[in-house]
């Protein structure tokens, strides 16, 4: 059993994977911090806290992150992948809002909890700021999953850059160069991580879970956005749904130890380094980039948590 707090920005692929992670039996979620990213925080709040009502999961506290970058920029979203509200075609009902704790709670949850590890499938400056407030963060935290990078593919927002790293470069940095037990899912294994309507088909007539009732127009929202950025693509990555499948299942995928670098400034601003060469050194601390992984176990997995069944 994994007990983790997420760190979202919902967002399509965040949705699915909140989702995964309130319906995963092998996942306790402790709390969902809410930041800026693919929308502006508060309709990020407002998409945690009616997914958290569908799911009758109401008792888990949504924590306030990140409105802006460290950079102090406002930031760029993302409504023609994600859609105006983040969820493709669907809104919240209307005079809907969620409530935020605040993000001391993050603290509180680590001491009361034993083993406790952190997914960030958003920009990063929320989980740089927790290290920044206490730096014992790193040796408190079981360990650390992050979405984000891309390491000698294409970015997905410049050449080189991934979108969560781009978004908060200097936040990524921090973190990649500071905390210990860290796995990093780039997109090396996450542009691959793709579900068709095909498979949403399956899940919908396995299961009526209200949660899961929703996800065919949300996704088909974001398989048309996605088919026009990689025409014949049939279907869309799910970026943070197999950041914590590899999390539940480490196995599924083929990590490498090295240290990591993101550039911060520049036409190369977001793009993550690592050294490959057969002569370079494993990084001294527990850093891991996932390169490889397991579609078809992947593929299974998601249908088995989304359905509950076998
Ligand atoms: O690059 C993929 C990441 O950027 C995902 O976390 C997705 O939600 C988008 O914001
Ligand atoms: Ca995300």
């Amino acid at each position: 059993m994994k007990n983790i707090i997420l760190f979202a920005d919902p967002g399509i692929d965040d949705t699915l994977a909140i989702m995964y992670a309130l319906l995963n039996p092998e996942i306790k979620v402790l709390g969902i911090v809410s930041s800026y990213g693919n929308v502006d925080k508060e309709q990020a709040t407002d998409n945690i806290a009616y997914l958290l009502k569908l799911a009758g999961r109401t008792d888990i506290p949504i924590i306030g992150g990140a409105n802006s970058p460290s950079s102090g920029k406002i930031p760029t979203y993302y409504p023609e992948i994600h859609g105006q509200e983040g969820l493709g075609p669907i809104r919240p009902p209307e005079n809907f809002s969620g409530e935020l704790t605040n993000f001391s709670k993050i603290y509180t949850i680590i001491e009361e909890n034993d083993d406790v590890t952190i997914v960030d499938v958003g920009r990063n400056t929320s989980l740089a700021s927790l290290y920044l407030l206490g730096e014992n963060i790193a040796k408190e935290v079981n360990e650390f999953y992050i979405m984000g990078g891309a390491f000698l593919v294409p970015g997905n927002v410049t050449a080189s850059a991934e979108a969560n790293f781009y978004g908060d470069p200097i936040a990524s940095e921090l973190i990649v160069k500071n905390l210990d037990n860290l796995y990093i899912a780039p997109l090396n294994v996450t542009n691959k991580a793709i579900v068709t309507l095909e498979h949403i088909k399956i899940i919908q007539q396995m299961t009526d879970n209200p949660l899961v009732e929703i996800i065919d127009d949300i996704m088909k929202y974001y398989i048309d956005a996605y088919t026009k950025l990689v025409p014949g693509i049939n279907g869309a990555p799910l970026h943070d749904v197999v950041t914590l499948s590899l999390m539940v299942n480490p196995d599924m995928g083929k990590t490498i130890r090295r240290d990591v670098e993101v550039l911060t400034s520049g036409s190369g601003q977001g793009t993550s380094i690592a050294d490959f060469r057969v002569s370079s050194k494993p990084a001294e601390k527990n850093i891991n980039i996932y390169l490889e992984f397991d579609y078809q176990l992947f593929l299974e997995d998601f249908i088995k948590v989304m359905t509950g069944k076998k």
